[in-house]
């Protein structure tokens, strides 16, 4: 028998279906989730190849979580994080152990429930403004929507809308080819990875010209640092009175990178989960008009506010709920500091482990018919903090939770009140699998909705266009704790 308190990583099984050299490349690039499901009868860890080195992949709720706590020795990196240091240096998500303590009491600060508040109003604004843009019949490219959505709410909390709007629209196009390039540099070999083709010639312009348009208004905010209430503002005054080398403040590298880590790191997650959210209840007539009239009721003809938080109980349920199908962050990797011992399985220092929030999410072991959209499996339920982590855990949990939920929760509201949303064609749609689990190509149609409402000519009749005419394809409750109805606490 196996004593398995000196069990080696040799011991835990390979996953099927490995070629030679490649290994689990090819299942992994071609259908990601798939693989990954398969992978769901193990219970505990499986190995995985990717071309010469080989990762091991936590399948475990009980085991993710003890990784997640202990990022002393389960660090930030792998293959994953390697990639995404090459465009945001080392900012909050990406530092080591080492650096990350020190950064993160200085990034706390711009995420603190006063500041939420502040946030809250833009998001309501922003949604409010995207969701008037359209019109009756229109076909949504709904990702491409939601991410100018994300973008300009993102911009206005983190630099005051200070950016004129063709430097906008340049930091949207070079995001977009900068996060559909990651998933397949990160499965690419080194050596590939670095030959000049046009893909990577388009990578590096787009990532060298997001650096200089985040470093730009970074130089301009130093020009002039009065507090502008904003993201930037309270990381440029931000004090680390702890540290230890006299470095109190964050250096212009150093800022450059959160800047970025907070633009690339809220914008995506929060268009992609609220794409899903839209595609959900478009598949889900009985949920979306449930959705409507809890709208109807809250918003009795007005605005969407962030005072009415607590009242949009079933908005913040759909949220969890599409965040538990569609995480946006799948995967996640670590990289072993030294030697260290996970479910009696002795690891080597500098071993890859591979974390999935979808491949947890998904467990009929531990969800009730887990691919079924149910928003009211979380009624009165909290999520549990082992076995739902769209937002990670520990130390390294994301800190822009309660800034996502509180963005995702209003601008649904804000959609939902003007439109009722229904499927375009009757094939599934499927993810489109990169470092996030995508929803481009997502397309619905939109009717305006003309039931309820105070104005008396339908609760929202879509007002004006001010945006140019397109078959869309381009295109006070305290914050924080409060701000989500289900609690999403570590
Ligand atoms: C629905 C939206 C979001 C999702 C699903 C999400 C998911 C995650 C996850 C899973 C992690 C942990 C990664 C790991 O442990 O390897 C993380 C970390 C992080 N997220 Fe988010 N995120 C979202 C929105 C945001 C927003 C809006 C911001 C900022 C404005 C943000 C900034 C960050 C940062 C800076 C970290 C690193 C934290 C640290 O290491 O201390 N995220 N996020």
């Amino acid at each position: 028998m196996t004593d398995t308190r000196t069990a080696t990583a040799a011991s835990v099984p390979l996953a099927p279906r490995a070629l030679p050299l490649l290994g689990h490349a090819l299942p992994l690039l071609r259908d990601p989730l798939a693989f990954i499901m398969s992978l769901s009868g193990y219970r505990t860890m499986v190995r995985l190849r990717l071309g010469p080195s080989t990762a091991v992949m936590v399948c475990d709720p009980a085991l993710t979580r003890q990784v997640f706590l202990n990022d002393r020795v389960f660090d930030k990196g792998g293959p994953i994080y390697d990639r995404i240091r090459e465009v945001i240096g080392d900012g909050l998500s990406t530092c080591s152990y080492d650096l990350h303590r020190r950064q993160r009491r200085l990034c706390q600060p711009s995420f603190h429930p006063t500041r939420l508040a502040g946030y809250g109003a833009v998001f309501a604004r922003a949604a409010e403004l995207k969701a008037a843009s359209w019109r009756d019949g229109d076909i949504l490219d709904v990702t491409q929507e939601m991410m100018t959505l994300t973008t300009r709410a993102t911009m206005e909390t983190m630099f005051s809308g200070a950016l004129p709007a063709q430097t906008m629209r340049r930091a949207l196009d070079d995001t977009a080819i900068i996060v559909s390039a990651f998933f397949r540099r990160m499965m690419t070999p080194a050596l590939l990875r670095r030959l000049p083709t046009p893909q990577k010639r388009r990578y590096d312009r787009a990532r060298n010209r997001l650096s200089a348009t985040i470093e730009q208004v970074i130089a301009e905010r130093r020009a002039d640092p009065t507090d502008h209430a904003d993201l930037l503002s309270t990381l440029v005054a931000a004090v680390d009175e702890e540290s230890q080398d006299g470095q109190k403040q964050l250096s212009d590298t150093e800022l450059a990178d959160e800047a970025l880590t907070f633009f690339l790191g809220g914008m995506e997650t929060t268009a992609i989960t609220l794409a899903w959210a839209l595609h959900l209840l478009a598949t889900n007539p009985d949920v979306q008009h449930r959705l409507q009239a809890e709208t109807d009721a809250v918003l009795a003809g007005g605005k969407p506010d962030p005072a009415q938080l607590p009242s949009l109980g079933l908005a913040a349920r759909v949220v969890t709920e599409t965040l538990r199908l569609y995480p946006p962050a799948w995967m996640m990797t670590r990289t072993l500091r030294q030697d260290a011992e996970l479910g009696g399985v002795r690891l080597k220092g500098g071993s890859t482990l591979v974390l999935s929030p979808y491949l947890l999410h998904r467990r009929s072991d531990l969800y009730d018919e887990p691919d079924r959209f149910d928003p009211d499996r979380w009624d009165g339920a909290q999520p549990d903090r082992a076995t739902y982590i769209p937002f990670g855990a520990g130390a390294r949990k994301c800190i822009g939770d309660q800034f996502a939920l509180t963005e995702a929760i209003l601008a649904l509201t804000a959609i939902v009140a003007r439109w009722e949303l229904t499927p375009v064609g009757d094939q599934p749609f499927q993810p489109k699998v990169e470092t996030s689990l995508s929803s481009r190509g997502l397309r619905l149609r939109l009717s305006e909705r003309r039931t309820g409402g105070a104005d008396g000519a339908g609760l929202h009749a879509a007002a004006p266009r001010s945006t140019p005419a397109r078959p869309s394809a381009q295109s006070s409750t305290q914050p924080g704790a409060a701000t989500c109805p289900v609690k999403h606490s570590e």
